[in-house]
């Protein structure tokens, strides 16, 4: 496995790979890396002849109350994880190969990144999409890989490369789950031990969703306000939202659609988690 700072040499490194007949694949993380991310790692080293991983902690899609500065650094077990889901080459540029102070340009995907996340933290997707841009010309992979955890995220980024007509086909992989349910999270390291048992009610009022599409006939408004009454009588947590909403425009929902999705985002303490679910009904 190399492991490589330099933006030139992972460009020159990717290029002879591929000139020997290798498929490419990407996988963009910010490091702190758990199973979930591995989980990405594993899918690509079954389906692409060279791995890339890129471990960068963006600034750009941080807000300024967010959490930059406090963000998990973790290289030497990242590299070992990495190591073990057989990973060939890992990028970690500093931040000022990724971003000269003169640059002055933003890679901005419009309706899609207005609305739920993009709403609650303002400029996040434009950090998203325009270092993922800059990442996937870096590493030119043919397939690029993406969580559902990050349920908005991937949207964008398919939009981004339809749009700029970047030829990588963009993979979307399973959430991966704690024991009781919470989507692993390089930011659930922030949580309290109670905390912890507060962020599992996220799955509880995913599975209440789940069982109210499959079995009953409420319209997704009604059960958007089932998930909202259940996460607001759990102490400690503070919704940001919960909707039900078109799986591909993320239109919030007033029919049973056969594309759907339950995203919620909350603050437990000052930690801001987001999980979702893909909604089938009945
Ligand atoms: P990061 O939060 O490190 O996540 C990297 C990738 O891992 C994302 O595609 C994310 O959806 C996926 N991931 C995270 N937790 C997961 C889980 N529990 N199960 C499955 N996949 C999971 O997302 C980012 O970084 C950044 O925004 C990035 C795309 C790298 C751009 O800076």
């Amino acid at each position: 496995m190399i492991v490589e700072s330099s933006l030139t040499e992972t460009r020159s490194i990717v290029r002879a790979a591929r000139q020997h007949g290798r498929s490419v694949g990407c996988i963009p993380t910010m490091g702190a890396l758990h199973q979930g991310h591995v989980s990405l790692i594993e899918i690509a080293r079954q389906q692409c002849d060279f791995v890339v991983v890129t471990i960068f902690v963006n600034p750009t899609q941080f807000g300024p109350n967010e959490d930059f500065t406090q963000y998990p650094r973790t290289l030497a077990a990242d590299l070992e994880m990495c190591h073990a889901a057989g990973a060939d080459l890992i990028f970690t540029p500093p931040v000022t190969t990724m971003y000269a102070g003169s640059a002055q340009t933003i890679v901005r995907v419009t309706k899609l990144a207005q609305v739920l996340e993009g709403a609650h933290r303002p400029g996040h997707f434009d950090g998203v999409s325009t270092v993922v841009a800059k990442l996937l010309n870096v590493t030119e992979p043919g397939r690029a890989y993406f969580g559902q955890k990050d349920f908005q995220q991937q949207l964008i980024v398919r939009q981004m490369c339809v749009d700029l007509d970047l030829p990588v086909e963009i993979i979307t992989c399973p959430i991966i789950r704690e024991a009781d349910g919470l989507a692993m999270s390089s930011r659930n390291r922030y949580l309290s031990v109670v905390e912890r048992k507060q962020a599992s009610q996220l799955f509880q009022t995913l599975k209440l969703a789940e069982n109210l599409a499959e079995n009953s006939a409420l319209p997704p408004p009604e059960i958007a306000r089932q998930m909202l009454d259940y996460l607001k009588s759990v102490d400690g947590i503070d919704v940001q939202y919960a909707v039900i909403a078109d799986a591909l425009t993320l239109e919030l929902l007033t029919d049973r659609s056969n594309s759907a999705v339950a995203l919620l985002a909350v603050k437990v303490g000052s930690t801001r988690l987001i999980d979702n679910q893909i909604l089938r009904f009945r």
